[in-house]
């Protein structure tokens, strides 16, 4: 039984993961903010009798401290982990600051992202093809990022910190698949297509009708589920990987630049020490 670890597992894709990998007869650990969420997967685990290989953390992981919390949970209770999924993310059409200070699509998209990678690579290490599956948008260029403003405290709209954030996971994948760093873990940077989920948000009028839109086209997620399925299953033999709608992606683009990858991985080193003592 492989244990399968899925941010964001309450809604949408990483919901419709959950429940696969559950039915399948592994040990699925769900993270997200909405407890009431997280009872609604605890209980249908229940009705198909998988209540015991099925676990709820609640976690506002918008802030480090609630990641750090759970990181200390899972070691706890899972020594081993053969899958970590990363699809929590929560857009904002206007700006938030977090309460330790991080934009709040910086904080989550990312550095949750960042946090949660790094801070389960003992137990990942211990697993049989063990691999991160950060589901966002990868290989649009390393233009978009303001490496002088993270938070765009200057300039905020809600695509831009979106898109913004899927560059930034890009560049974590680079450095996290380093081979000199020689984690076991296989990195797979993955664009879904447009799926219709929760897309969870807090939109203006404007942002709210194209969000209703993009839905109408979009595929239903469980189109999307059966290639994350297959790669999860049988991960790639590289240690980064980037697939857009089950195609895979070349890495020789400027968004995979290592020399960018080593400055942002140093820049949220940085950020994470002076902001928080991380
Ligand atoms: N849908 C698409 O068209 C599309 C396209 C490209 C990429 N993607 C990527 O695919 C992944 C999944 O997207 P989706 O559309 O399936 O998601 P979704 O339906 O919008 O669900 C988002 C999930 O994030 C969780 N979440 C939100 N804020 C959180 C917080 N502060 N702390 C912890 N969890 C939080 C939500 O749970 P709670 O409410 O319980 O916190 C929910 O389970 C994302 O990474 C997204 O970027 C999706």
């Amino acid at each position: 039984m492989r244990t399968i670890v899925i941010t964001g597992g309450t809604s949408g894709i990483g919901q419709a993961l959950a429940h696969h990998y559950l039915e399948r007869g592994e040990e699925v650990v769900v993270l997200s903010s909405d407890p009431v969420k997280g009872e609604a997967f605890l209980d249908r685990a229940r009705r198909t009798g998988a209540a015991d290989r099925a676990h709820y953390l609640e976690a506002d992981l918008s802030l480090v401290s609630e990641n750090q919390r759970v990181l200390k949970e899972i070691a706890a209770r899972f020594p081993v982990v053969h899958a970590l999924v990363l699809c929590a993310r929560y857009f904002r059409s206007h700006r938030t600051v977090t309460p330790e200070g991080f934009e709040h699509n910086f904080a989550l998209y990312y550095l949750s992202r960042y946090l949660l990678g790094y801070g389960l690579v003992e137990q990942m290490d211990k697993a049989e093809q063990p691999v991160i599956m950060n589901i966002a948008g990868p290989g649009a260029g390393a233009a978009g990022i303001q490496w002088h403003d993270f938070g765009l405290e200057h300039g905020y709209d809600g695509w831009s910190a979106m898109f913004q954030g899927g560059r930034l996971n890009d560049l974590l994948g680079v450095s996290f698949a380093d081979p000199a760093r020689g984690h076991r873990a296989r990195y797979v940077l993955l664009f879904p297509g447009g799926t219709r989920t929760g897309f969870a948000g807090d939109f203006d009028p404007v942002t709210a009708f194209q969000v209703e839109q993009m839905k109408l086209a979009a595929q239903p997620v469980e189109h999307a589920v059966p290639p994350i399925v297959h790669i999860i299953d049988s991960p790639p033999r590289e240690p980064l990987s980037a697939f857009v709608e089950g195609m895979p992606l070349s890495l020789h683009r400027p968004a995979f630049d290592r020399g960018a990858a080593a400055r942002l991985d140093a820049v949220t080193r940085k950020l994470l020490s002076d902001r928080l003592g991380v």
